[in-house]
């Protein structure tokens, strides 16, 4: 029992300091989910696939959450607006022969 807890306290850990996150912005009590979306494009060997993502909603956009389900060398911008806007323009760069694989949650 104590060592099923303890070997589930070190998994989430793992998976924390594993997960490439690229979180902007700042979440509080009063932000809410606006958004979310899941970007799938496939790899390229031997390539990075570039893509970019727009959003345009009503409410400033207080905070952006790209959760990289492959945890690899990834990488995300804001390219244009984001945090104190209403829209953001997110550029997202996989790791060389990956695809990117992407959750985008927008919080406002
Ligand atoms: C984001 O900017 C950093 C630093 O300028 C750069 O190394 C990285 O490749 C950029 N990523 C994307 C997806 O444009």
């Amino acid at each position: 029992m104590k060592l099923t807890l303890l070997l589930s306290v070190f998994v989430l850990t793992m998976t924390t300091v594993l997960s490439s996150t690229y979180f902007f912005g700042e979440q509080t009590k009063d932000t809410r989910i606006v958004f979310r979306d899941k970007l799938k494009y496939e790899a390229i060997p031997l390539k990075k696939r570039v893509k970019t993502f727009t959003y345009n909603g009503t409410p400033i956009i207080k905070a952006i959450s790209c959760y990289d389900f492959q945890n690899s060398e990834a990488s995300v911008n804001i390219t244009s607006g984001g945090i104190g806007f209403n829209y953001v323009e997110l550029r997202l760069k996989s790791q060389r022969s990956y695809r990117l694989d992407y959750a985008i949650e927008i919080y406002a």
